[in-house]
């Protein structure tokens, strides 16, 4: 049993529930600065061990692991201190935002000999997980190119104070999960381009940077793939367009995986289409009200990182993978800032990043 502390209480929640219901995890304490929080979150699981100081976990011989779920400027910190103090981490996406952060996070996690998972939890879901079995079954054959996209209406996420800090960009919070199903079948990315804006919608709900997205990417190999996002506006009815999306087209065949609805379509060089979706798994996915949440999808990386480390292999994405979108990402950034399209390699030289992340 993996022995588990949860760090941030908001969407930390879901990962309450995961560990509460896995065999593999053993919740030993929760923690959030927020008081409140904590009472509330105790009441509603009937957990009791709960703290508002992060040393206290940090402390506490009898975890093993930190779940981290802070806002996103502070995952390097919290996942530097539990490195620190010799436990092995899961933080969630992004995993951090800033690359003057990645060198230190990458040598001490090295010589602390923990090991790091990054959230991305979207991989961990059904549609996702099937897609990429089929993918590795060669089911479509060689991959021509990938679109992945997450438009969603979340005006609602802007009553959280962080969220119009100005260091929040939904290009880090909300687009880390299509970026990261590009980099999971085309690692090789080697220059991006893109254009953004910020929506009258955004602008008058106090956000400060861009929530309306599209990139083009590049790989070594000369493939091309292509990301969108947008965040402050309605969207398509779910069976039309799910929010979040996934499409492989290959040599032989051609998938996509949604979020909504649990669905997956795939038609294979036989010429065979097939649709499906996992109606009896939507209680493991969708536990409280909506679907903003995600317990199922954290529950089935945390019993993986379980496995992982009991059998002493590493789980994927791992610090290097996940600081490798986080490159991605900060091209993006500065693409979108420079009007240009952006090489990789500037960055990795920038911060001194081995190019072999
Ligand atoms: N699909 C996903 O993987 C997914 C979904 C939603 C959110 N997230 C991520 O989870 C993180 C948190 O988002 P959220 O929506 O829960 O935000 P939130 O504001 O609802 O919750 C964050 C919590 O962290 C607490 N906190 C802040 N600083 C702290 C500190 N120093 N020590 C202890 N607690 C502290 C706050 O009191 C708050 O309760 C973000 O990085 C976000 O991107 C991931």
């Amino acid at each position: 049993m993996l022995k588990l502390g949860i760090l941030g209480l908001g969407e930390g929640r879901s990962t309450m529930s995961a560990a509460l219901n896995s065999s593999k995890i053993e919740l030993k304490k929760i923690c959030d600065l927020n008081e409140e929080v904590c009472k509330k979150r105790a009441e509603e699981f009937n957990f009791h061990a709960y703290t508002t100081k992060y040393q206290e976990l940090l402390d506490d011989q009898d975890i093993d692991a930190i779940a981290i779920y802070t806002p996103d400027k502070l995952h390097a910190t919290h996942v530097k201190l539990a490195l620190e103090h010799g436990k092995h981490v899961v933080c969630t996406k992004p995993f951090i935002d800033d690359l003057k952060d990645a060198n230190t996070l990458l040598s001490l996690a090295k010589r602390s000999g923990k090991k790091v998972l990054v959230g991305q939890s979207s991989r961990f879901f059904e549609p996702m997980k099937r897609q990429r079995a089929d993918f590795e079954k060669g089911l479509i054959g060689e991959l021509i190119t990938i679109e992945g996209y997450y438009h969603a209406d979340h005006r609602w996420f802007l009553d959280k104070p962080w969220s119009l800090e100005n260091n929040f960009k939904w290009l880090y919070g909300g687009l880390s999960h299509p970026v990261d199903f590009i980099r999971w079948y085309l690692p090789n990315i080697e220059e991006v381009m893109g254009y953004g804006m910020l929506s009258s919608n955004g602008k008058q709900g106090g956000l400060k940077h861009e929530d309306t997205m599209h990139f083009i990417f590049k790989a070594k190999d000369g493939r091309i793939a292509r990301v969108s996002g947008a965040y402050t506006g309605p969207v398509q009815p779910v069976m039309r367009d799910s929010e979040m999306s996934c499409i492989l087209r290959g040599t032989e065949g051609c998938s996509q995986a949604d979020y909504m609805d649990l669905r997956y379509a795939i038609t294979t060089s036989a010429g065979e289409e097939q649709i499906i979706t996992w109606e009896h798994k939507l209680k493991h996915y969708f536990r409280f009200e909506g679907k903003s949440h995600h317990a199922g999808e954290y529950q089935n990386y945390l019993e993986y990182f379980a496995d992982s480390l009991a059998q002493g292999n590493t789980a994927y994405p791992d610090i290097a993978e996940g600081i490798g979108t986080v490159v991605l990402l900060q091209a993006m950034d500065r693409s979108l800032k420079t009007g240009q399209p952006v090489k990789l390699r500037d960055l990795y030289e920038e911060y001194s990043l081995g190019i072999s992340l």
